[in-house]
């Protein structure tokens, strides 16, 4: 579909980057007394809906979020990479045969690795991270690094690399160096998706096209304030579960079925997780063909139900929050964001109502005991 032109987009590119650099430009100056040699960024995202789905070769519907990760670079002079991170106060230092401990430092280690795999030469670095994409909540934090790093390579060293190319470098590198077995939603949103219109994405395919959200609807994100402790196992477990019930039911992915009657056939749990991958594409092609922002609302809300129920990747808390916000005046639908076990929920709202709903809605949370904060806008 619109494959955008490269050279264009990295015009584009350098423009959005070049203005809001001061920070990390200031910072790579103190930290390594030189100015860098080549800046970037790249935004976090929030996910409308199609949530597990990416790892099935389904549907998903993201939105890039205003926060992004900024990444200043030059050539070491030593010979170690050593990467700074504004937000945790560290820096890590790691060479090609040491790999960093820290791990923030090794998404990027994981990228400059698929970078030399890529055919690109590398001196060992100097890397500056300053970020305000909030961390652990399910809004792609890691992939924002990890784009925003690839980026900052192209830039300095010229690569070529066209936007999708830089995405599953960016999942591979988290697949190989991170430890989770992630789809590719997170790296496709965070190269290409736009901040106003959600981006629909056919991850097997990677055919995508840009959706205008629902006419008088804006987007909302709270911290339900639940830490993701399970994110990682669960995940992975969760997609073991998946190709355990494609197998049985002989297809290739889940995304090749698109009768939620045919998971009743498998064993429990997986019927549940079937059942939630058919019905959640389902959902995502029904809104990318264009709905109201009622219909819209009523499928993020069933999205819940079916995460909550079916997939099981929901916490009382984030549930709580998610059911309050669903009783909110304006509020059309709303539903937990990402891979879930806590971190954020998303809500689709009327946009002359959207400044007014956090507040009451924070408020009665913290009256249950929770300490819940709002992320976008
Ligand atoms: C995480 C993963 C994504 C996707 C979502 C769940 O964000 O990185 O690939 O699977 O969870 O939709």
């Amino acid at each position: 579909m619109n494959e955008a032109d490269p050279s264009l987009a990295q015009a584009v590119e350098a423009v959005v980057d070049e203005a809001p650099f001061p920070l990390v430009s200031a910072a790579f100056l103190q930290a390594f007394g030189r100015p860098p040699e080549a800046l970037s960024s790249a935004p976090g995202r929030v996910n409308l809906l199609g949530e597990h789905t990416d790892y099935n070769d389904g549907f998903v519907l993201p939105v890039a979020i205003p926060q992004r990760t900024r990444v200043a670079l030059g050539q070491a002079s030593g010979p170690l990479t050593r990467v700074q991170a504004q937000v945790l106060g560290t820096t890590a230092h790691f060479s090609h045969d040491q790999p960093p401990t820290e791990p923030f430092a090794r998404y990027v280690y994981g990228c400059l690795r698929l970078a030399e795999e890529a055919g690109l030469a590398l001196p060992p670095l100097d890397i500056c991270i300053a970020s305000d994409v909030p961390l652990g909540v399910g809004l792609s934090s890691s992939a924002a690094l990890e784009v925003a790093v690839l980026r900052a390579l192209r830039a300095r060293f010229a690569t070529g690399w066209d936007d999708v190319q830089i995405a599953r470098m960016a999942q591979r590198a988290e697949i190989e160096h991170a430890g989770v077995r992630c789809g590719i939603l997170d790296q496709m949103a965070s190269s290409l998706a736009d901040p106003f219109q959600a981006l629909f994405l056919d991850t097997r395919s990677l055919e995508r096209r840009l959706v205008p959200l629902p006419s008088g609807a804006a987007i909302l994100v709270l911290d339900s304030g639940i830490s993701r402790s399970l994110a990682t196992s669960g995940y992975n477990e969760r997609r073991a579960e998946c190709e355990a019930a494609a197998q049985a039911l002989g297809v290739a992915a889940l995304r090749d079925v698109d009768d939620p009657a045919r998971a009743a056939a498998l064993p429990a749990p997986l019927d549940r997780r079937a059942r939630h991958v058919i019905t959640e594409n389902a959902r995502v092609l029904q809104a990318a063909a264009g709905v109201d922002a009622e219909t819209f609302g009523a499928l993020m809300n069933a999205s819940h139900a079916s995460l909550r129920g079916d997939y099981e990747v929901s916490v009382p808390p984030l549930d709580w929050l998610v059911a309050r916000l669903q009783r909110e005046p304006g509020v059309f639908g709303a539903r937990l964001t990402g891979a879930g076990f806590g971190g954020a929920c998303v809500a689709l709202c009327a946009a002359d109502r959207l400044a007014a709903i956090a507040e009451p809605v924070l408020a009665d949370y913290a009256a249950e005991g929770e300490q819940g904060r709002q992320l976008v806008p």
